[in-house]
């Protein structure tokens, strides 16, 4: 089969598919590179990133030391709340489980009679202990849980690159999701009475760049 495949499509042929193939895809990059520019900065981050993987370097030390430094802001109670080991969320500074017996649902967003949009709106509700809020309000479906309760840096860092456990996402969009998405925004904009992470999201973004530009490695 390979091999009349091959007669029938010589060599040239397939020489000039991969010729044009590669005249296109640096203007698609640039082109994709201006459209993000003309956005937020924090998409001007990620333009940046997109245009200096070709160029990645391979530091095993520095990407980890990068990583450590974002993982700060995962462990902190605003994204791990969101992102338990079991099938309920978590609620304060101390991580309890969730009270009222609410649960994840197969996609995320509770089960039938507890959603979670029963009592999160689409935005924090004004006043200390109300349910913040947000359009997406809701935890990972139940077949992409996205653990970081009880993970080390590293066990996440694996999970985080596993295609099998992230959705099957590329390093770029997941500098993509952790820059732009609102939920991930939201941790920064928690309503009152809860402590913002530990770095701000330029200087996370920062750091999971750095992670990816230096080649990713993971912490042990
Ligand atoms: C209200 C709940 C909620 C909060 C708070 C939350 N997340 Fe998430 N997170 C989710 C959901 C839901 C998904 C799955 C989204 C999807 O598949 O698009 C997710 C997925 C992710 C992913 C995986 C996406 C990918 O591209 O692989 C990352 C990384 C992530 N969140 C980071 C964070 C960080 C960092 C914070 C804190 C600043 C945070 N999350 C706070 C609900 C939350
Ligand atoms: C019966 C109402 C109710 C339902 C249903 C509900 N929540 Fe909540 N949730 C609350 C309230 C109220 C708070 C605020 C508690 C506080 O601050 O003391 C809260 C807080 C949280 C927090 C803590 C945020 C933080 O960082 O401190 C998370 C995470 C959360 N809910 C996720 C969910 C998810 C996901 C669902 C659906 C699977 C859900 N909730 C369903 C009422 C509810």
């Amino acid at each position: 089969m390979s091999k009349s495949f091959a007669k029938k499509w010589p060599m040239q042929i397939a020489l000039v598919v991969w010729a044009v193939l590669a005249a296109c895809l640096p203007a698609l990059a640039q082109q994709q590179a201006a459209l993000a520019t003309s956005s937020s900065s924090v998409h001007a981050i990620v333009a940046a990133s997109t245009a200096t993987n070709n160029a990645a370097r391979s530091d095993a030390a520095a990407a980890q030391a990068a990583f450590n430094r974002a993982w700060t802001v995962f462990a902190s109670p605003r994204c791990r709340n969101c992102h338990p080991s079991g099938d309920a969320p978590l609620q304060g500074e101390d991580g309890h489980v969730h009270i009222q017996d609410v649960k994840r649902g197969p996609d995320g967003k509770g089960v039938y009679g507890m959603k979670c949009s029963t009592c999160h709106q689409v935005a924090n509700l004004p006043g200390a202990n109300m349910p913040p809020g947000n359009p997406k309000w809701s935890l990972p479906p139940a077949n992409m849980k996205m653990v970081i309760q009880g993970e080390t840096a590293g066990e996440f860092c694996r999970q985080l690159k596993d295609p099998a456990k992230n959705g099957h996402r590329s390093l770029a969009q997941i500098i993509e999701h952790v820059s732009s998405d609102d939920l991930v925004g939201w941790g920064w904009n928690p309503g009152e009475g809860r402590t913002l992470p530990p770095l701000d999201r330029p200087e996370f973004v920062a750091a999971m760049k750095a992670w990816v530009d230096n080649g990713a490695a993971c912490p042990q």
